[in-house]
């Protein structure tokens, strides 16, 4: 067990005992989740929501009948909404390395399934290191969804969990995530600060760095959906992070076959039917693609793929084929994809 993982349960498994202990507000999540998540959270037991702390919403549309991984579920808040979403016959797997937060999340298994009203319980937790998933009894290619809320920051090798997750995906499954970033590398001797790590804000990765350690290890086309600046609210560490800005950000990643470097032009097109429940009137691939239903609308090679060659397929009608290239797909750009002051990163208060 190296030194991060020892402070880092520490901090998880004695140092916090609810939400509202924490010093900044990192692990908060900015943005109220919509409808469907709501009427699942009511249904969560107490004491697995005294001690949420993930900072964003990880659970995408249309989930009914999957199985789901949560890396670092925690006391299982995002596990047992998934468990209701995905229904008697999906399955959610969380995985966690602190005893303290394991422990509440298995106390409750009984109670969720009660709850729901399902025959048996379709949720488990694991311990282990996400660091080492390769090392669980987890099935390579076996899972349709990978989430994770506020943990691949606190962890010491990034790329190692994310090339474990895209090996335990199932082709056109997704890794669909919270997590968060900084716009630059941090300092080395910010690293070492426990608290600033605990809080997930030092060990978290330079957006850049990422995109390109998810591009490495399979996830060629990194596909942001919402983003919102961490405002911190902790003068003492405000004034240790400088010009530093933090932001928490959801990302897809898909593992599809065959996904370009960049955006390239066939000339196709989509139309979304108004199928996936949660999202009927339109929906929402990621922060620049919204599908009116009924619409046509052109679209890139990759984005194509993400619809035609996941659980998505059966909601979209496809025009084109690959037999012609155009060129580039305008309106792919390089820039950092998040701003301070963007209309997409409103900081807003939380817990
Ligand atoms: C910020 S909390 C988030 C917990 C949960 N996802 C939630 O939303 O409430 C981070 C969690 O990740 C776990 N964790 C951190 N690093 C880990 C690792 N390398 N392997 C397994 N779990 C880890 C901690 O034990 C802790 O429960």
């Amino acid at each position: 067990m190296s030194e991060i993982h020892t402070s880092v349960q520490e901090y998880y498994g004695k140092e916090l005992e609810k939400s509202e202990d924490l010093k900044t507000n990192a692990c908060c999540t900015l943005t109220a989740p919509p409808k469907h998540i709501m009427e699942a959270l009511r249904e969560v037991h107490d004491e697995v929501q005294a001690k949420y702390y993930g900072c964003g919403l990880t659970i995408p549309s249309k989930v009914e009948g999957l199985k789901i991984l949560d890396l670092g579920s925690g006391s299982g808040r995002d596990c047992y909404i998934a468990a209701k979403l995905v229904g008697e016959h999906g399955e959610v797997v969380g995985v966690d390395m602190t005893d303290e937060q394991l422990a509440v999340a298995n106390k409750h298994i009984e109670y969720h399934r009660e709850q729901f009203g399902y025959a048996t319980s379709n949720v488990r937790f694991l311990k282990g290191n996400i660091e080492a998933l390769d090392e669980l009894d987890l099935e390579p290619g076996s899972f349709d969804l990978i989430i994770s809320n506020c943990v691949i920051n606190l962890a010491e090798n990034k790329e190692k969990v994310l090339r474990d997750a895209f090996a335990l995906l199932k082709s056109g499954g997704e890794m669909y995530f919270s997590d968060v970033y900084a716009d630059r590398r941090f300092p080395v001797e910010l690293q070492k600060d426990p608290v600033l790590w605990g809080e997930c804000i030092s060990g978290a990765l330079y957006w850049n760095d990422f995109l390109n350690i998810a591009k490495r290890v399979g996830f060629t086309d990194p596909r942001a959906v919402e983003n919102k600046v961490i405002t911190v609210e902790n003068p003492e560490l405000e004034e240790k992070l400088g010009d530093i800005n933090c932001f928490s950000v959801t990302y897809r990643l898909f593992k599809i076959d065959g996904l370009e470097s960049d955006c390239e032009d066939y000339g196709q097109a989509v139309k979304y039917k108004g199928t996936i429940a949660e999202e009927k009137a339109s929906f929402d691939l990621d922060d620049h693609h919204n599908f009116p239903a009924g619409k046509v609308m052109p679209v890139c090679g990759n984005t194509y793929k993400m619809l035609h060659d996941t659980r998505f397929k059966e909601d979209f009608e496809f025009y084109g084929d690959w037999s012609t290239h155009y060129g580039i797909f305008e309106g792919c750009g390089g820039a950092m994809p998040f701003s301070v002051g963007g209309e997409d990163s409103a900081a807003a208060s939380c817990c």
